[in-house]
This record gives C-alpha cells, structure tokens and sequence, in this order.
C-alpha cells in the first residue's frame, strides 16, 4: 500500500544543488531547483555511483562515473551510456518537511 513517508526537513535541501539521505532503508538523491524539490533513487541504474556525488545542472543530474544524465523532475535517462530511467517519486511538502510517496 502506497505510503507517505517524511524524508528531510525542507531547510536542509540546498539550493540548485543535490543531497544524498537515507530514509526508510532507501539511498535516496534530493535536488534543489528554482524553490522546487525533487527526489529519486540515490544509486545510478547504469552503475555503483551515487547520483548525491554528480552534478546538477538546471533539471539534470550528471552521474560522476560515467556523466549519464537524469532529467530529476521525471526520472528519465536522457543520454548514453543510460539504458534505464532512475525512479523519481512524489513529493509533497508539509509541516516543514519533505515526504515522498513509497510503495
Ligand atoms: Fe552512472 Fe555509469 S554509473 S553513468
């Protein structure tokens, strides 16, 4: 059953940046952009490398072992060697803090 769970609190994601938390058992990747947040897996589906350790720029994270490219709004691998999206979950925010809906 879907579930929403609280994951970090809203002033602790930078700003046009990326963090990396652990929430629930999850390695999870939190992007700033533009006063919005974003969230998906930390670990890239291409490789061991955590996305929180990349580079973001606008709505992409580059990974920093092969510099595949994520769109975060979406999850969606935009570029070679990427063969498979990364999940991107929903957000919310409330009571200060950033939750994400899990399954
Ligand atoms: Fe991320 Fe290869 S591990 S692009």
């Amino acid at each position: 059953m879907a579930e929403w769970i609280d994951i970090l609190a809203l002033d602790e994601v930078p700003e046009d940046d990326v963090t990396g938390v652990q929430a629930s058992g999850r390695d999870l990747a939190v992007y700033g952009v533009e006063g919005e947040v974003y969230v998906t897996d930390n670990i890239c589906t291409h490789g061991n490398a955590r996305l929180c350790d990349g580079f973001l720029e606008d709505h992409e994270i580059e990974c920093p072992l092969h510099q595949g490219r994520f769109d975060v709004r979406s999850g969606k691998a935009l570029c070679a060697p990427l063969t498979q999206d990364i999940r991107a979950y929903p957000v919310k925010i409330e009571d200060g803090k950033v939750w994400i809906e899990v399954d």
